[in-house]
C-alpha cells in the first residue's frame, strides 16, 4: 500500500485505509474498490492523498507517468540532484520535493532559462565577480537602507502600513487610505476582480472589497503591492526582474495554499509574506548591484546556499537586512518575523508561518519556475517539516495549484496595463 494523490487516482483502485474528510467524517472505507463517483467525492471534499493498496509510496503524487521516456527521466533526475545538493531525499519531504523537480523537468514543464542558470556561470563582466576588486561596505544596513530614506517612499506606503499596525482599525479607514492613490486603487480592483479570487460579483469599488475581504487583509495586500511597486525595477544584470517576481509570486502563492491546509485564517498574511519574503535581496540588488553579483556568483561555484554566503561576506544575510528595512519603515511585526526567518524557521516566534513560507520557497525553487538568485533548493530541516505536520503529498499538490494560480495573476500584480 501507498499514499496516492488524488488526481492520480483511477477507477478499480482498493483503498488501504479509511479516508475522511477535515472534519473527521468518514467519506470512503477502507477496502473499498474506488469508482468514478468516489474519486469524484474525494476531490469534492478537497482530499489530497488516499491510501491504496498495491502501490509504493514512490508512485503516490510523483507526477511520473509511464508516457515518459526513461531517457528524459534519467537525465532530469542528473538535473534535480544538482539543483537539490543539500536536500537529503530519503527523507519523505526531501523525496516530494525531488520528484516533482524531476517530474516538471522530465515532462519539459520548467523554465529552460532557470534550468540553465542552475549550472552555467554567471555572465557578468569579470571585474563584478572579482572579489579583490568588489568594495564592499563596512555599514551594509546604512549602505542600503540610507540610500532608501522613508522621505521618498509614497505617503500611501506608510499610511497602509500604520493601518496595519494599530489593531483597531476600520474598514473605512483602509478603503480611505488606498482609494487616495488611483494607480494602487484600479491595481487591487484588477486583482480582486480576477480569477484567483473568484468573487460571485464583480467589484467595482475598494470599500466594497475591503468589506468582503476584511480590513486587515486588505491591507496587508495593499502593503505588499506597495512593495512590489517600489521594488519592481532590479538591475538586469544581477537578475531578470520578471524572473525574480515570478518566484516571489509562486512563494506566495504556495504559502497562502499551505496555510490553507494548516486552516490558518489570515492566509492573505502569507501570500504576501511570501511575495516579498526576498525583500533583502531585492534592495540588494538595487543598492549594491556588484556585491550581489559577487555574491551569486561565489555561491553558485561553492555550492553553497545564498544567504550563508551573504552571511559570510556581509555579516548579515538577506532576511536578516530585511527585517532591519521591514522595522525602519514600521512594517507590522507579523510579516517582519515571517520574512526575518524565512530561511530558520525555527528561530522564529512564529514558527508555523515561518515554516510555511520556507517551504514554499523551496517548493517554487524545485518547481523551476522564476528565480530569485537562489540557484539551488535551500536545505530542509527535518525538525521543520515535523512543525508542519503535513503529507508530502501535500507538495506536488501546492506546486501545481501554485502554478496555475501564477498564471492567472503574475500580469495583475506586475504590471499596470489591464
Ligand atoms: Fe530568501
Ligand atoms: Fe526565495
Amino acid at each position: 500500500m501507498g499514499l496516492v494523490q488524488t488526481a492520480n487516482l483511477r477507477e478499480g483502485m482498493v483503498l488501504a485505509g479509511d479516508v475522511l474528510d477535515t472534519s473527521g467524517r468518514l467519506l470512503i472505507a477502507r477496502g473499498t474498490e474506488l469508482t468514478p463517483r468516489g474519486i469524484r467525492v474525494l476531490k469534492m471534499w478537497g482530499v489530497i492523498e488516499a491510501d491504496v493498496e498495491g502501490v509504493g509510496d514512490e508512485e503516490g503524487g510523483s507526477g511520473l507517468g509511464p508516457d515518459l521516456d526513461p531517457d528524459f527521466v534519467a537525465a532530469a533526475e542528473r538535473k534535480a540532484r544538482a539543483l537539490l545538493p543539500y536536500t537529503n531525499i530519503d527523507h519523505p519531504a526531501g523525496k516530494a520535493l525531488y520528484r516533482l523537480c524531476v517530474a516538471r523537468l522530465a515532462r519539459g514543464k520548467t523554465d529552460p532559462e532557470t534550468v540553465a542558470r542552475w549550472s552555467r556561470p554567471e555572465e557578468y563582466h569579470p571585474d563584478n565577480t572579482d572579489e579583490g576588486k568588489v568594495r564592499i561596505p563596512v555599514n551594509i544596513v546604512k549602505a542600503v537602507g540610507d540610500s532608501i530614506p522613508l522621505s521618498t517612499l509614497p505617503d500611501v506606503f506608510h499610511q497602509v502600513n500604520e493601518v496595519l499596525l494599530r489593531p483597531s482599525s476600520s474598514a473605512q479607514e483602509i478603503a480611505e487610505v488606498i482609494e487616495k492613490d488611483t494607480n494602487l486603487s484600479a491595481r487591487i480592483l484588477r486583482i480582486v476582480n480576477s480569477a484567483f479570487y473568484n468573487f460571485p460579483s464583480r467589484i467595482d469599488k475598494i470599500s466594497r472589497a475591503v468589506t468582503i475581504m476584511g480590513t486587515r487583509q486588505m491591507a496587508t495586500l495593499a502593503s505588499g503591492i506597495n512593495c512590489l511597486k517600489i521594488f519592481q525595477m532590479i538591475p538586469s544584470r544581477v537578475v531578470d526582474m520578471k524572473s525574480f517576481w515570478e518566484h516571489s509570486l509562486l512563494c506566495g502563492l504556495g504559502a497562502r495554499l499551505l496555510g490553507g491546509y494548516k486552516n490558518i485564517q489570515n492566509t492573505e498574511r502569507l501570500f504576501v509574506a511570501g511575495m516579498i519574503h526576498d525583500m533583502g535581496l531585492l534592495a540588494l540588488y538595487n543598492r549594491l548591484p556588484d556585491v550581489a553579483c559577487l555574491i551569486i556568483e561565489k555561491a553558485r561555484s561553492e555550492f553553497r546556499p545564498l544567504h550563508e554566503v551573504e552571511k559570510e561576506v556581509l555579516g548579515l544575510d538577506h532576511a536578516e537586512l530585511a527585517h532591519i528595512l521591514m522595522k525602519r519603515w514600521r512594517f507590522p511585526l507579523s510579516l517582519e518575523t515571517i520574512i526575518r526567518y524565512h530561511h530558520s524557521p525555527l528561530r522564529s516566534p512564529n514558527t508555523l508561518e515561518a515554516a510555511i513560507v520556507h517551504l514554499a520557497d523551496m517548493i517554487a525553487i524545485a518547481a523551476g519556475s522564476g528565480f530569485s538568485g537562489e540557484r539551488r533548493v535551500p536545505p530542509l530541516e527535518a525538525e521543520v517539516w515535523d512543525l508542519l505536520g503535513i503529507s508530502p503529498c501535500t507538495i506536488p499538490v501546492v506546486a501545481d495549484q501554485a502554478l496555475r494560480q501564477l498564471d492567472e495573476i503574475f500580469h495583475y500584480f506586475l504590471y499596470d496595463a489591464p
